[in-house]
């Protein structure tokens, strides 16, 4: 028998540590977090995107009272970047949230679905995003790459 492990870093950097671009994109990604529709959750999510040219594209949830419609804020970001800038490498996606439940110290990673979207982006562009989250206690935790939350994930090497 074999045995593979898979581990990734993180780095979790205190607010007077963050580079300004990506102070910058927080910031973005807590102004759109105004914008979430989530009268059912009431869970809000805001996301920037930071593109290869600088460009930055906000996103919020947007719930629908058929629950299984509901989209997250991480999609609409990257689908709002795709559509104000084709081609326009996607670098980097902040996240903020803002739970119903209080303060959140620990980092709310994107859902699964997410991860599947922001793969695409990878591959699409062929380069990594690096995915950043800001608690409520202002730490922002950075992870390089989707693919250290999406191990093993499915692509289109096993399509025609
Ligand atoms: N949500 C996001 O926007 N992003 C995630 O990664 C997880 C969940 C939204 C969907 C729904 O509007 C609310 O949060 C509760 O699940």
């Amino acid at each position: 028998m074999e045995k593979h492990s898979i581990s990734f870093d993180m780095e979790v950097l205190s607010p007077e540590e963050v580079p300004a671009i990506y102070q910058t994109l927080i910031d973005k990604a807590l102004e759109f977090r105004e914008k979430a529709y989530a009268p059912y959750s009431k869970f809000l999510v805001g996301a920037a995107v930071l593109t290869k040219s600088g460009l930055m594209f906000g996103g919020a949830n947007q719930e629908n009272a058929s629950y299984p419609l509901c989209m997250c804020g991480e999609r609409v970001a990257l689908y709002h970047s795709a559509m104000a800038a084709p081609g326009d490498e996607v670098v980097a996606v902040a996240i903020c949230v803002k739970s119903p439940i209080g303060d959140i110290m620990q980092p709310v990673m994107p859902c699964g679905a997410c991860r599947q979207v922001i793969k695409e982006y990878e591959d699409r562009y062929k380069g990594d995003i690096k995915i950043i989250i800001r608690t409520d206690d202002g730490r922002v935790w950075m992870v390089k790459s989707v693919k250290d939350l999406l191990p093993l994930g499915f692509d289109d090497s096993f399509l025609i």
